[in-house]
Protein backbone atom coordinates (compact mmCIF):
# COMPACT_ATOMS: atom_id res chain seq x y z
CA UNK A 1 0.00 0.00 0.00
CA UNK A 2 1.34 3.26 -0.49
CA UNK A 3 2.13 6.26 1.51
CA UNK A 4 -1.03 8.10 -0.09
CA UNK A 5 -3.49 5.29 0.26
CA UNK A 6 -2.50 4.54 4.11
CA UNK A 7 -2.85 8.19 4.59
CA UNK A 8 -6.04 7.86 3.41
CA UNK A 9 -7.11 5.35 5.45
CA UNK A 10 -5.97 6.79 8.58
CA UNK A 11 -8.25 9.42 8.04
CA UNK A 12 -10.82 7.45 6.90
CA UNK A 13 -10.49 5.31 10.54
CA UNK A 14 -9.98 8.35 11.88
CA UNK A 15 -13.66 9.88 11.33
CA UNK A 16 -15.12 6.79 12.20
CA UNK A 17 -13.77 6.65 15.69
CA UNK A 18 -14.55 10.44 15.82
CA UNK A 19 -18.26 9.48 14.91
CA UNK A 20 -18.19 6.68 17.42
CA UNK A 21 -17.08 8.81 20.70
CA UNK A 22 -19.44 11.06 19.79
CA UNK A 23 -22.36 8.36 20.15
CA UNK A 24 -20.51 7.83 23.37
CA UNK A 25 -21.43 9.33 26.23
CA UNK A 26 -18.09 8.96 28.27
CA UNK A 27 -20.14 6.28 30.58
CA UNK A 28 -19.54 2.59 31.31
CA UNK A 29 -22.02 -0.58 32.14
CA UNK A 30 -21.16 -3.56 33.74
CA UNK A 31 -23.33 -6.41 33.45
CA UNK A 32 -23.22 -9.61 35.45
CA UNK A 33 -25.59 -12.89 34.04
CA UNK A 34 -26.57 -15.83 36.27
CA UNK A 35 -29.48 -18.19 34.93
CA UNK A 36 -30.16 -19.91 31.83
CA UNK A 37 -28.70 -19.40 28.21
CA UNK A 38 -31.50 -17.10 27.61
CA UNK A 39 -30.31 -14.51 30.13
CA UNK A 40 -26.72 -14.64 28.99
CA UNK A 41 -28.59 -13.80 25.55
CA UNK A 42 -30.21 -11.31 27.03
CA UNK A 43 -27.76 -9.49 28.60
CA UNK A 44 -26.15 -9.65 24.99
CA UNK A 45 -29.50 -7.43 23.62
CA UNK A 46 -28.71 -4.87 26.81
CA UNK A 47 -25.83 -4.74 26.51
CA UNK A 48 -26.61 -3.46 22.66
CA UNK A 49 -29.49 -1.36 24.14
CA UNK A 50 -27.17 0.32 26.52
CA UNK A 51 -24.55 1.02 23.78
CA UNK A 52 -27.07 2.56 21.31
CA UNK A 53 -27.59 5.47 24.19
CA UNK A 54 -24.42 6.25 24.62
CA UNK A 55 -22.61 3.79 27.36
CA UNK A 56 -19.43 1.44 26.84
CA UNK A 57 -19.39 -2.13 27.88
CA UNK A 58 -16.56 -3.01 30.26
CA UNK A 59 -15.79 -6.08 31.84
CA UNK A 60 -14.88 -4.43 35.40
CA UNK A 61 -17.35 -4.05 37.82
CA UNK A 62 -15.01 -1.35 39.45
CA UNK A 63 -14.48 1.01 36.83
CA UNK A 64 -18.32 1.13 35.80
CA UNK A 65 -20.85 3.92 36.33
CA UNK A 66 -23.40 1.43 35.92
CA UNK A 67 -23.83 -2.42 37.35
CA UNK A 68 -26.64 -4.18 35.83
CA UNK A 69 -27.33 -8.08 37.33
CA UNK A 70 -29.63 -10.28 35.21
CA UNK A 71 -30.77 -12.51 37.71
CA UNK A 72 -32.72 -16.28 38.15
CA UNK A 73 -35.02 -17.32 40.07
CA UNK A 74 -35.17 -21.02 39.32
CA UNK A 75 -33.73 -22.17 42.36
CA UNK A 76 -34.06 -20.83 46.26
CA UNK A 77 -30.48 -21.13 45.86
CA UNK A 78 -29.68 -19.22 42.49
CA UNK A 79 -31.40 -16.35 44.53
CA UNK A 80 -28.65 -16.65 47.31
CA UNK A 81 -25.92 -16.28 45.46
CA UNK A 82 -27.46 -12.79 43.78
CA UNK A 83 -28.21 -11.24 47.17
CA UNK A 84 -24.98 -12.20 48.31
CA UNK A 85 -23.65 -10.26 45.51
CA UNK A 86 -25.70 -7.27 45.73
CA UNK A 87 -24.95 -6.86 49.19
CA UNK A 88 -20.74 -6.95 48.15
CA UNK A 89 -21.43 -4.24 45.55
CA UNK A 90 -23.51 -1.99 47.61
CA UNK A 91 -20.63 -2.23 50.05
CA UNK A 92 -18.83 -1.05 47.13
CA UNK A 93 -21.06 1.80 46.18
CA UNK A 94 -20.03 3.70 49.81
CA UNK A 95 -16.70 4.60 48.14
CA UNK A 96 -18.56 5.46 44.91
CA UNK A 97 -22.33 6.99 45.59
CA UNK A 98 -23.22 8.03 42.24
CA UNK A 99 -22.59 4.05 40.47
CA UNK A 100 -26.29 3.23 39.59
CA UNK A 101 -26.93 -0.46 40.58
CA UNK A 102 -29.74 -2.02 38.60
CA UNK A 103 -31.30 -5.90 38.98
CA UNK A 104 -32.80 -7.70 35.60
CA UNK A 105 -34.02 -10.83 34.67
CA UNK A 106 -36.36 -13.47 36.47
CA UNK A 107 -35.29 -12.15 39.94
CA UNK A 108 -36.24 -8.54 39.37
CA UNK A 109 -39.88 -9.61 37.60
CA UNK A 110 -40.64 -11.91 40.55
CA UNK A 111 -39.83 -9.51 43.58
CA UNK A 112 -41.35 -6.48 41.22
CA UNK A 113 -39.85 -3.45 43.85
CA UNK A 114 -39.13 -5.53 46.84
CA UNK A 115 -34.97 -5.59 46.48
CA UNK A 116 -35.14 -1.76 45.76
CA UNK A 117 -37.90 0.07 48.52
CA UNK A 118 -37.78 -2.55 51.09
CA UNK A 119 -34.37 -4.11 50.98
CA UNK A 120 -32.88 -1.37 49.25
CA UNK A 121 -30.43 -3.40 47.60
CA UNK A 122 -30.58 -2.21 44.25
CA UNK A 123 -31.43 1.43 42.71
CA UNK A 124 -33.06 0.23 39.35
CA UNK A 125 -35.73 -2.87 38.66
CA UNK A 126 -36.00 -3.92 35.11
CA UNK A 127 -37.98 -7.50 34.03
CA UNK A 128 -37.16 -9.50 30.96
CA UNK A 129 -39.43 -7.31 28.58
CA UNK A 130 -38.11 -3.92 29.93
CA UNK A 131 -34.82 -3.96 28.70
CA UNK A 132 -35.57 -0.99 25.75
CA UNK A 133 -36.19 1.56 28.51
CA UNK A 134 -33.28 0.64 30.34
CA UNK A 135 -31.79 4.21 29.51
CA UNK A 136 -34.86 6.22 30.78
CA UNK A 137 -34.88 4.04 33.77
CA UNK A 138 -31.37 5.05 34.55
CA UNK A 139 -31.77 8.60 33.52
CA UNK A 140 -34.85 8.50 36.59
CA UNK A 141 -32.62 6.95 38.71
CA UNK A 142 -30.00 9.85 37.71
CA UNK A 143 -32.51 12.23 38.78
CA UNK A 144 -33.71 10.98 42.18
CA UNK A 145 -36.38 8.87 41.40
CA UNK A 146 -37.32 5.01 41.51
CA UNK A 147 -36.37 3.35 38.51
CA UNK A 148 -39.02 0.10 38.34
CA UNK A 149 -40.20 -1.55 35.24
CA UNK A 150 -41.50 -5.13 35.20
CA UNK A 151 -44.24 -5.09 32.74
CA UNK A 152 -44.70 -8.03 30.91
CA UNK A 153 -45.70 -7.99 27.48
CA UNK A 154 -47.63 -10.56 24.67
CA UNK A 155 -45.08 -9.08 21.87
CA UNK A 156 -41.57 -7.97 22.46
CA UNK A 157 -39.15 -10.10 21.38
CA UNK A 158 -36.03 -7.84 20.65
CA UNK A 159 -36.67 -9.33 16.87
CA UNK A 160 -34.27 -6.37 15.58
CA UNK A 161 -31.81 -5.49 18.06
CA UNK A 162 -28.46 -6.27 17.43
CA UNK A 163 -27.00 -7.90 20.57
CA UNK A 164 -23.53 -7.02 21.69
CA UNK A 165 -21.75 -10.58 21.74
CA UNK A 166 -20.25 -10.94 25.31
CA UNK A 167 -17.54 -13.42 26.64
CA UNK A 168 -17.12 -14.57 23.33
CA UNK A 169 -14.94 -16.79 21.41
CA UNK A 170 -15.99 -15.37 18.48
CA UNK A 171 -17.22 -18.60 17.43
CA UNK A 172 -20.02 -19.54 19.07
CA UNK A 173 -23.06 -17.79 19.65
CA UNK A 174 -26.56 -18.16 21.30
CA UNK A 175 -29.83 -16.41 18.98
CA UNK A 176 -32.92 -16.19 21.24
CA UNK A 177 -35.93 -17.66 18.69
CA UNK A 178 -38.78 -17.03 21.18
CA UNK A 179 -39.83 -15.76 25.02
CA UNK A 180 -41.62 -16.57 27.81
CA UNK A 181 -43.50 -20.15 28.68
CA UNK A 182 -46.93 -21.24 28.44
CA UNK A 183 -46.33 -24.94 30.05
CA UNK A 184 -46.83 -24.11 33.82
CA UNK A 185 -44.88 -27.22 34.99
CA UNK A 186 -46.57 -26.89 38.89
CA UNK A 187 -42.85 -26.87 40.09
CA UNK A 188 -41.65 -23.80 37.62
CA UNK A 189 -41.39 -20.15 38.13
CA UNK A 190 -40.56 -19.19 34.82
CA UNK A 191 -43.98 -18.68 33.18
CA UNK A 192 -44.68 -16.28 36.05
CA UNK A 193 -41.22 -14.29 35.40
CA UNK A 194 -40.60 -14.49 31.47
CA UNK A 195 -44.59 -14.19 31.10
CA UNK A 196 -46.34 -15.78 27.59
CA UNK A 197 -44.94 -17.73 25.06
CA UNK A 198 -43.88 -15.70 22.43
CA UNK A 199 -41.89 -16.57 19.05
CA UNK A 200 -39.59 -14.19 16.98
CA UNK A 201 -39.56 -13.40 13.53
CA UNK A 202 -37.75 -16.15 11.30
CA UNK A 203 -36.74 -13.73 8.62
CA UNK A 204 -34.28 -11.77 12.23
CA UNK A 205 -33.68 -15.17 13.08
CA UNK A 206 -32.09 -16.09 9.66
CA UNK A 207 -30.35 -13.11 9.09
CA UNK A 208 -28.89 -12.74 12.77
CA UNK A 209 -27.45 -16.27 11.63
CA UNK A 210 -25.84 -15.32 8.45
CA UNK A 211 -24.52 -12.10 9.87
CA UNK A 212 -23.08 -14.14 12.14
CA UNK A 213 -21.73 -16.59 9.58
CA UNK A 214 -19.95 -13.47 7.67
CA UNK A 215 -18.26 -12.18 10.98
CA UNK A 216 -16.75 -15.73 11.43
CA UNK A 217 -19.23 -17.06 14.01
CA UNK A 218 -19.50 -21.38 13.01
CA UNK A 219 -22.04 -22.02 15.37
CA UNK A 220 -25.28 -21.04 17.03
CA UNK A 221 -27.01 -22.62 19.43
CA UNK A 222 -30.88 -21.57 19.23
CA UNK A 223 -32.80 -20.59 22.19
CA UNK A 224 -35.83 -20.89 23.37
CA UNK A 225 -37.84 -22.83 26.54
CA UNK A 226 -39.57 -25.18 24.48
CA UNK A 227 -38.28 -24.55 21.03
CA UNK A 228 -40.64 -27.58 19.72
CA UNK A 229 -44.04 -25.26 20.22
CA UNK A 230 -42.07 -22.20 18.31
CA UNK A 231 -44.79 -21.41 15.77
CA UNK A 232 -44.67 -18.24 13.37
CA UNK A 233 -47.66 -17.10 11.62
CA UNK A 234 -46.60 -14.64 8.37
CA UNK A 235 -49.61 -13.25 8.68
CA UNK A 236 -48.28 -11.17 11.72
CA UNK A 237 -45.69 -9.72 9.89
CA UNK A 238 -47.52 -8.41 6.65
CA UNK A 239 -51.23 -8.72 5.38
CA UNK A 240 -50.37 -8.20 2.15
CA UNK A 241 -48.56 -11.51 1.66
CA UNK A 242 -50.04 -13.98 -0.45
CA UNK A 243 -50.63 -17.01 1.31
CA UNK A 244 -51.67 -15.13 4.55
CA UNK A 245 -52.09 -18.36 6.40
CA UNK A 246 -48.35 -19.78 5.85
CA UNK A 247 -46.90 -20.42 9.29
CA UNK A 248 -43.11 -21.76 10.70
CA UNK A 249 -43.12 -24.63 12.50
CA UNK A 250 -39.62 -25.43 14.43
CA UNK A 251 -38.63 -28.51 12.02
CA UNK A 252 -39.09 -25.62 9.30
CA UNK A 253 -37.10 -23.00 11.00
CA UNK A 254 -34.23 -25.70 11.82
CA UNK A 255 -33.72 -26.15 8.06
CA UNK A 256 -33.98 -21.98 7.37
CA UNK A 257 -31.43 -21.53 9.23
CA UNK A 258 -28.99 -24.83 8.10
CA UNK A 259 -29.50 -23.61 4.64
CA UNK A 260 -27.11 -20.03 5.48
CA UNK A 261 -24.21 -21.79 5.17
CA UNK A 262 -22.93 -25.74 5.39
CA UNK A 263 -20.08 -24.37 7.90
CA UNK A 264 -22.32 -23.41 10.38
CA UNK A 265 -22.94 -25.69 13.25
CA UNK A 266 -26.84 -25.10 14.75
CA UNK A 267 -27.54 -26.20 18.06
CA UNK A 268 -30.45 -25.86 19.78
CA UNK A 269 -32.14 -26.01 23.53
CA UNK A 270 -34.64 -26.56 25.12
CA UNK A 271 -36.58 -29.46 23.94
CA UNK A 272 -39.99 -30.47 25.59
CA UNK A 273 -40.71 -33.89 25.46
CA UNK A 274 -44.36 -33.92 24.73
CA UNK A 275 -43.87 -31.44 21.82
CA UNK A 276 -41.04 -33.25 20.26
CA UNK A 277 -41.83 -34.39 16.63
CA UNK A 278 -40.04 -36.77 14.43
CA UNK A 279 -40.64 -33.79 11.74
CA UNK A 280 -38.07 -31.97 13.50
CA UNK A 281 -35.91 -35.25 14.22
CA UNK A 282 -36.03 -35.87 10.40
CA UNK A 283 -34.71 -32.34 9.57
CA UNK A 284 -32.19 -32.72 12.09
CA UNK A 285 -31.02 -36.17 10.53
CA UNK A 286 -31.52 -34.38 6.96
CA UNK A 287 -28.43 -31.63 7.59
CA UNK A 288 -25.34 -32.49 8.42
CA UNK A 289 -24.66 -29.37 10.14
CA UNK A 290 -27.49 -29.69 12.43
CA UNK A 291 -25.80 -30.83 15.22
CA UNK A 292 -26.99 -34.56 16.86
CA UNK A 293 -27.56 -33.73 20.22
CA UNK A 294 -30.18 -33.29 22.06
CA UNK A 295 -31.41 -32.08 25.10
CA UNK A 296 -34.63 -33.58 26.50
CA UNK A 297 -35.51 -33.11 30.15
CA UNK A 298 -37.10 -35.75 32.00
CA UNK A 299 -37.84 -34.42 35.13
CA UNK A 300 -38.94 -37.85 36.80
CA UNK A 301 -38.87 -41.83 35.59
CA UNK A 302 -42.64 -41.75 37.57
CA UNK A 303 -45.60 -41.01 35.47
CA UNK A 304 -47.61 -39.67 38.59
CA UNK A 305 -44.89 -37.69 39.61
CA UNK A 306 -44.66 -35.99 35.83
CA UNK A 307 -48.54 -36.06 35.99
CA UNK A 308 -48.15 -33.68 39.60
CA UNK A 309 -45.20 -31.93 37.90
CA UNK A 310 -47.73 -30.50 34.60
CA UNK A 311 -45.23 -32.23 32.48
CA UNK A 312 -47.61 -33.45 30.09
CA UNK A 313 -46.45 -37.07 29.07
CA UNK A 314 -45.96 -40.24 30.51
CA UNK A 315 -42.91 -42.68 31.18
CA UNK A 316 -43.89 -44.85 28.36
CA UNK A 317 -44.76 -41.45 26.04
CA UNK A 318 -41.05 -40.37 26.93
CA UNK A 319 -39.62 -43.76 26.09
CA UNK A 320 -41.47 -43.53 22.49
CA UNK A 321 -39.31 -40.29 22.15
CA UNK A 322 -36.06 -41.74 23.06
CA UNK A 323 -36.97 -44.62 20.25
CA UNK A 324 -37.69 -42.06 17.69
CA UNK A 325 -34.59 -40.82 18.47
CA UNK A 326 -32.63 -43.22 18.29
CA UNK A 327 -34.28 -44.84 14.93
CA UNK A 328 -33.77 -41.76 13.23
CA UNK A 329 -30.27 -40.90 14.52
CA UNK A 330 -28.38 -43.23 15.85
CA UNK A 331 -25.53 -41.66 17.05
CA UNK A 332 -27.21 -38.72 18.57
CA UNK A 333 -26.35 -37.21 21.83
CA UNK A 334 -28.92 -36.83 24.49
CA UNK A 335 -28.63 -35.41 27.56
CA UNK A 336 -31.26 -34.43 30.75
CA UNK A 337 -32.72 -32.32 33.48
CA UNK A 338 -34.04 -34.29 36.63
CA UNK A 339 -35.56 -32.87 39.55
CA UNK A 340 -35.06 -35.03 42.83
CA UNK A 341 -37.42 -35.35 45.79
CA UNK A 342 -40.18 -33.15 44.20
CA UNK A 343 -43.55 -33.40 46.42
CA UNK A 344 -45.00 -36.48 47.11
CA UNK A 345 -42.26 -38.62 45.83
CA UNK A 346 -41.53 -41.84 47.17
CA UNK A 347 -39.14 -44.23 47.36
CA UNK A 348 -40.71 -46.30 44.56
CA UNK A 349 -41.12 -43.75 42.14
CA UNK A 350 -37.02 -42.35 42.96
CA UNK A 351 -36.46 -45.90 41.97
CA UNK A 352 -38.41 -45.15 38.79
CA UNK A 353 -36.73 -42.32 37.93
CA UNK A 354 -33.14 -44.53 38.46
CA UNK A 355 -34.93 -47.18 36.15
CA UNK A 356 -35.45 -44.97 33.48
CA UNK A 357 -31.94 -43.29 33.51
CA UNK A 358 -31.28 -46.99 33.29
CA UNK A 359 -33.14 -47.48 30.20
CA UNK A 360 -31.84 -44.44 28.12
CA UNK A 361 -28.34 -44.47 29.71
CA UNK A 362 -28.09 -40.62 28.75
CA UNK A 363 -24.35 -38.92 27.46
CA UNK A 364 -24.83 -36.01 30.18
CA UNK A 365 -27.18 -34.64 32.80
CA UNK A 366 -27.88 -31.33 35.23
CA UNK A 367 -29.49 -32.66 38.37
CA UNK A 368 -30.96 -30.67 41.41
CA UNK A 369 -33.05 -31.63 44.04
CA UNK A 370 -36.79 -30.11 44.21
CA UNK A 371 -36.68 -26.32 45.34
CA UNK A 372 -40.15 -24.47 46.23
CA UNK A 373 -40.93 -21.71 44.28
CA UNK A 374 -43.73 -18.92 45.56
CA UNK A 375 -46.64 -18.95 43.60
CA UNK A 376 -46.19 -21.96 41.52
CA UNK A 377 -48.98 -24.61 41.09
CA UNK A 378 -46.70 -26.84 43.05
CA UNK A 379 -46.25 -24.01 45.93
CA UNK A 380 -50.39 -24.15 46.21
CA UNK A 381 -51.43 -27.31 46.01
CA UNK A 382 -48.74 -29.56 46.94
CA UNK A 383 -46.90 -30.23 50.25
CA UNK A 384 -43.23 -30.14 50.12
CA UNK A 385 -42.82 -33.27 51.75
CA UNK A 386 -39.54 -35.02 51.45
CA UNK A 387 -36.98 -34.15 54.20
CA UNK A 388 -34.29 -31.90 52.63
CA UNK A 389 -31.33 -34.91 53.56
CA UNK A 390 -33.99 -37.03 51.96
CA UNK A 391 -33.89 -35.11 48.59
CA UNK A 392 -30.09 -35.18 48.94
CA UNK A 393 -29.43 -39.02 49.16
CA UNK A 394 -32.14 -39.54 46.35
CA UNK A 395 -29.78 -36.75 44.10
CA UNK A 396 -26.99 -37.94 45.17
CA UNK A 397 -27.52 -41.69 44.19
CA UNK A 398 -28.95 -40.21 40.78
CA UNK A 399 -25.72 -38.17 40.06
CA UNK A 400 -23.42 -40.99 40.94
CA UNK A 401 -25.30 -43.00 38.68
CA UNK A 402 -25.11 -40.76 35.80
CA UNK A 403 -21.48 -40.38 36.25
CA UNK A 404 -20.92 -43.86 35.22
CA UNK A 405 -23.33 -43.52 32.44
CA UNK A 406 -21.10 -40.39 31.11
CA UNK A 407 -17.73 -42.24 31.29
CA UNK A 408 -19.45 -45.36 29.88
CA UNK A 409 -20.82 -43.19 27.01
CA UNK A 410 -16.97 -41.59 26.76
CA UNK A 411 -15.58 -45.04 26.61
CA UNK A 412 -17.26 -45.81 23.79
CA UNK A 413 -16.03 -42.97 22.22
CA UNK A 414 -12.34 -44.09 22.26
CA UNK A 415 -11.08 -45.19 18.67
CA UNK A 416 -13.24 -43.22 17.25
CA UNK A 417 -12.99 -40.12 14.96
CA UNK A 418 -15.14 -37.39 15.23
CA UNK A 419 -15.57 -33.74 13.27
CA UNK A 420 -14.52 -31.02 16.18
CA UNK A 421 -15.31 -27.46 15.92
CA UNK A 422 -11.86 -25.59 17.20
CA UNK A 423 -13.33 -23.08 20.38
CA UNK A 424 -10.54 -22.43 22.15
CA UNK A 425 -7.57 -23.16 23.72
CA UNK A 426 -7.79 -25.66 26.65
CA UNK A 427 -8.37 -24.57 29.99
CA UNK A 428 -5.25 -26.87 31.20
CA UNK A 429 -2.94 -26.19 28.97
CA UNK A 430 -1.72 -23.47 26.21
CA UNK A 431 -0.59 -26.50 23.92
CA UNK A 432 -4.37 -27.76 23.51
CA UNK A 433 -7.36 -26.51 22.09
CA UNK A 434 -10.65 -27.64 23.07
CA UNK A 435 -13.84 -27.97 21.19
CA UNK A 436 -17.25 -30.44 20.88
CA UNK A 437 -18.26 -32.73 18.16
CA UNK A 438 -21.55 -33.44 17.08
CA UNK A 439 -22.83 -35.13 19.97
CA UNK A 440 -21.86 -31.83 22.40
CA UNK A 441 -18.75 -33.92 24.34
CA UNK A 442 -15.63 -31.28 24.73
CA UNK A 443 -12.63 -32.67 23.12
CA UNK A 444 -9.23 -31.42 23.99
CA UNK A 445 -6.24 -31.81 21.55
CA UNK A 446 -2.89 -30.77 20.54
CA UNK A 447 -3.38 -27.25 18.51
CA UNK A 448 -0.99 -28.42 15.22
CA UNK A 449 -1.51 -25.65 12.77
CA UNK A 450 -5.16 -25.05 13.01
CA UNK A 451 -6.29 -21.94 14.35
CA UNK A 452 -10.33 -21.41 15.81
CA UNK A 453 -12.94 -21.77 13.96
CA UNK A 454 -11.55 -24.66 12.12
CA UNK A 455 -13.41 -27.96 11.67
CA UNK A 456 -10.57 -30.84 12.28
CA UNK A 457 -10.82 -34.60 12.73
CA UNK A 458 -9.90 -35.88 16.28
CA UNK A 459 -9.46 -39.60 16.98
CA UNK A 460 -10.31 -39.98 20.30
CA UNK A 461 -7.43 -41.87 22.55
CA UNK A 462 -8.66 -41.59 26.33
CA UNK A 463 -11.17 -40.20 28.11
CA UNK A 464 -12.89 -38.97 31.38
CA UNK A 465 -16.57 -38.59 32.08
CA UNK A 466 -16.35 -35.41 30.98
CA UNK A 467 -13.79 -35.37 28.12
CA UNK A 468 -12.58 -36.70 25.32
CA UNK A 469 -8.93 -36.95 24.72
CA UNK A 470 -7.31 -37.21 21.47
CA UNK A 471 -5.58 -35.96 18.44
CA UNK A 472 -5.91 -34.53 15.17
CA UNK A 473 -6.04 -36.42 12.26
CA UNK A 474 -5.96 -36.47 8.45
CA UNK A 475 -9.48 -37.04 7.18
CA UNK A 476 -10.94 -40.60 8.46
N1 LIG B 1 -37.74 -25.07 29.78
C1 LIG B 1 -36.91 -26.11 30.19
C2 LIG B 1 -36.26 -25.97 31.55
C3 LIG B 1 -36.04 -24.66 32.16
S1 LIG B 1 -35.49 -24.66 33.82
C4 LIG B 1 -37.71 -27.39 30.21
O1 LIG B 1 -38.91 -27.39 30.19
O2 LIG B 1 -37.11 -28.42 30.31
C5 LIG B 1 -34.13 -25.79 33.82
C6 LIG B 1 -34.30 -26.94 34.76
O3 LIG B 1 -34.34 -26.50 36.11
C7 LIG B 1 -35.58 -27.72 34.60
O4 LIG B 1 -35.55 -28.61 33.54
C8 LIG B 1 -35.69 -28.42 35.93
O5 LIG B 1 -35.01 -29.65 35.92
C9 LIG B 1 -34.99 -27.47 36.89
N2 LIG B 1 -35.96 -26.80 37.77
C10 LIG B 1 -36.92 -25.94 37.43
N3 LIG B 1 -37.63 -25.56 38.50
C11 LIG B 1 -37.08 -26.20 39.57
C12 LIG B 1 -37.37 -26.24 40.96
N4 LIG B 1 -38.37 -25.54 41.48
N5 LIG B 1 -36.60 -27.00 41.76
C13 LIG B 1 -35.58 -27.73 41.24
N6 LIG B 1 -35.27 -27.74 39.94
C14 LIG B 1 -36.01 -26.99 39.10
FE1 LIG C 1 -40.60 -24.21 33.24
FE2 LIG C 1 -41.95 -26.17 32.15
FE3 LIG C 1 -41.78 -23.87 30.86
FE4 LIG C 1 -39.65 -25.45 31.09
S1 LIG C 1 -41.53 -25.92 29.96
S2 LIG C 1 -39.72 -23.25 31.43
S3 LIG C 1 -39.90 -26.34 33.10
S4 LIG C 1 -42.81 -24.22 32.79
FE1 LIG D 1 -33.53 -18.73 35.63
FE2 LIG D 1 -35.19 -17.17 34.45
FE3 LIG D 1 -33.68 -18.73 33.02
S1 LIG D 1 -35.59 -18.28 36.29
S2 LIG D 1 -33.40 -20.47 34.35
S3 LIG D 1 -32.99 -17.09 34.28
S4 LIG D 1 -35.73 -18.10 32.53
Amino acid sequence: MSEEMLEEQRQGEAIVLKAQSELLNGKKVYVESYGCQMNFSDSEIVASIMGQAGYETTASADEADVVLINTCSIRDNAEQRVRNRLKQFNQEKKANPDKVIGILGCMAERLKSQLLEEEKLVDLVAGPDAYRELPGLIQEVESGQKAVNVLLSREETYAEIKPVRLDTNGISAFISIMRGCDNMCSFCVVPFTRGRERSRDPESIVAEAADLFNRGYREVTLLGQNVDSYRWNMSKKSEVIDNAKESVNFAQLLEKVAQVHPDLRIRFSTSHPKDMTDEVLYAMAKHENICKYIHLPVQSGNSDVLQRMNRGYTREWYFNRIDAIRRIMPDCGISTDVIAGFCGETEEQHADTLSLMQAVKYDFAYMFFYSERPKTLAERKFEDDVPLEEKKRRLNEIIQLQMEHSLESNKRSVGKTFKVLVEGSSKRSDAQFCGRNTQNVMCVFPKGDHKFGDYVQVKITDCTSATLIGEIVEKA
